[in-house]
């Protein structure tokens, strides 16, 4: 048994995140999640909210609302959304928690410690209007590299450069909108990730098997030297963690906290403490400690690709600059976009379909099929609703539904609902059981190198090798002349709608759940022996006929929803 540590980048927590942001990081951790379960292997998988940085703060002031309070709120309402599409995280933390807020001063500390830290007098935006610093979004502007002109302080949303707020063009405040900014003196740390740049470097060179978006991404930011100059840590806000060295004042650093990028992935480590503080596991270090046994974890992180350059370069410094023990990430998926109907999903503009929505209009597995089977990984994908409906209503209502109860359907009628006796398997079920098992080793194998597009296709492969099968034997033409042959293939295909049960389920929870107790069983063995598992419901055994798995999407649904989401959400 191994033992997997699994985190998706955690989700801001200003607003409800697109069907984009989904399939980038929490969705396609899960579906590795539950298919290591489903292997025997003991998992951690975990996600909490990103809380802290202007984004939040702006977010709560737009709500007319105490920045905590906010967040409160909005992390029930992501904890919820999250239910609902079944994402299985064993503990949803928060990047605001105590635990958090220790963990990350630990780590300045640490760094200061190894003489990573500086600090700097520089010159920043001070807002007469406002009467403050503006950090980050607090500024807009022209970007420097792009000629964006909505440009954000810390990055241009066109271009993905990061910027410093004081590189923008024509700046202004986003709180008054006044340009009456001034530059003033004001101190903050900044952690020298150049020091750091030949580990990382012979770190990143030995990673084997990575994806190429990954390391490529980590590659051109290690050699431009851009994301290698040494990063402002620090911020003038009143929400984020305090900057304390461990448990002690940092002089010069009053009222200060820390960036956000800072804090967010050492929430990582945090959250298993809040899992461990929520009562629900009693050990969180020897997941992250290597000398507390986490040298045999294996640690994947997934990720959208904006994301790879804090994971690969920024939280890695964290890690090996303090010198300490923690467990290093092992293997960073990453995936491109997904667009939205001829243009960008966008959460600013409100442009696509948004976890709720979606939840509002079909069940969990339709959208988790679609979204992985097209998952963005060798590039972006596109999300249309005519491309939703008919894999909708192909791969799930024609292929994997319609078996399930034809099948149960044909056998209810013409014997009971009881897996029937009598008939013997010959050539085509051997056949049948000799192309699963290559099929099933072929989805194991994407699954492992989580190939999500490929483990889609693999999985909806042996969908359709049992509907080959069933109209290749055809039971209910060989009922009319031997119809023990025909209890013979029915038993067959029972047995293959609870293997299909137990495979689907990483994909389709919620569908492999109910076809499995249509079945009537609650064995879930990942079927190692296709052969065995097809003979694990008996002559005799009881099933029923499962309530439609899958309904079709019509047309005019289809348009109508189109019509509808072609706006912006307000
Ligand atoms: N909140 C960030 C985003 O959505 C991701 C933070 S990932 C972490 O882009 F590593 F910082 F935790
Ligand atoms: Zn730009």
């Amino acid at each position: 048994m191994a033992r997997h540590l699994i985190t998706s980048a955690i989700p801001y927590i200003n607003g409800i995140k697109h069907l984009g942001n989904l399939v980038g990081s929490q969705l396609p951790a899960d579906l590795y999640a539950r298919y290591q379960r489903a292997r025997g292997h003991e998992v951690l998988y975990l996600c909490a909210t990103d809380e802290h940085g202007t984004p939040a703060e702006l977010a709560a002031a737009k709500a007319g609302k105490p920045v905590a309070d906010y967040c409160a709120e909005m992390w029930e309402v992501q904890a919820r959304i999250a239910e609902g599409f079944r994402l299985s995280f064993d503990h949803f933390g928060r990047s605001s928690s105590e635990q958090n807020r220790k963990l990350t001063q630990h780590f300045a500390a640490r760094l200061d410690d190894e003489g990573l830290i500086r600090e700097t007098s520089e010159t920043q935006m001070y807002s007469h209007a406002d009467g403050r610093f503006l950090p980050d979004r607090y500024i807009e502007g022209t970007c420097p590299n792009c000629g964006f002109e909505d440009a954000r302080g810390d990055q241009c949303d066109n271009c993905g450069k990061l910027l410093d707020p004081v590189d923008l063009i024509n700046p202004h405040s986003t709180i008054s909108g006044s340009t009456d900014l001034e530059m003033r003196e004001t101190k903050h740390l900044y952690l020298r990730q150049s020091a750091m740049k030949d580990r990382l470097e012979e770190w990143i060179d030995t990673r084997e098997g990575w994806p190429v978006l990954t390391t490529s991404i980590a590659k051109k930011w290690l050699n431009d030297g851009d994301g290698l100059q040494d990063r402002g840590i620090t911020r003038d806000l009143d929400w984020g963690v305090p900057v304390m060295k461990g448990d002690q004042p940092w002089p010069g650093m009053e009222g200060k906290v820390f960036y956000v990028w800072f804090d967010a992935p050492i929430e990582y480590i945090a959250c298993s403490q809040e899992w461990v503080d929520a009562g629900k596991g009693d050990d969180w270090e020897r997941w992250w400690r290597t000398d507390k046994g986490a040298d045999d974890v294996r640690y994947t992180q997934f990720m959208g690709k904006d994301n790879v350059p804090f994971h690969t370069l920024s939280f890695p410094v964290t890690i090996l600059g303090s010198n300490e023990p923690w467990k290093l990430v092992d293997y960073i998926k990453s995936f491109n976009y997904l667009n939205y109907d001829g243009g960008q999903f966008s959460t600013s503009r409100g442009r696509g379909v948004f976890m709720d929505q979606a939840l509002e209009i079909l069940p969990a597995d339709y959208w988790r099929w679609w979204l992985l089977s097209h998952a963005p990984e060798s590039s972006d994908s596109e999300f249309t609703w005519e491309n939703f409906q008919s894999s909708v209503n192909k791969d799930l209502a024609d292929v994997l539904g319609n078996f399930a109860s034809r099948v149960t359907k044909f056998c209810r009628s013409k014997f009971s609902e009881a897996v029937p006796a009598g008939g013997s398997y010959g050539a085509a079920e051997e056949k049948l059981i000799a192309d699963l098992t290559a099929k099933i080793r072929e989805y194991e194998g994407h699954m492992e190198a989580i190939e999500v597009r490929k483990a889609a296709s693999a999985l909806r492969a042996a969908w359709v090798l049992g509907n080959e099968y069933l109209q290749e034997v055809a039971p209910w033409t060989t009922f009319k002349t031997d119809p023990d042959q025909a209890a013979a293939q029915i038993r067959l295909a029972l047995n293959l709608i609870r293997l299909y049960a137990v495979i689907s389920a990483p994909f389709i929870p919620d569908a492999s759940a109910q076809l499995r107790e249509a079945m009537m069983s609650d064995v879930t063995d990942w079927p190692e022996d296709v052969a065995a598992a097809l003979g694990v419901m008996k002559e005799g055994d009881a099933f029923a006929v499962p309530e439609v798995t899958f309904r079709k999407i019509t047309d005019a649904e289809r348009e109508d929803w189109q019509e509808r989401f072609a706006g912006t959400r307000t």
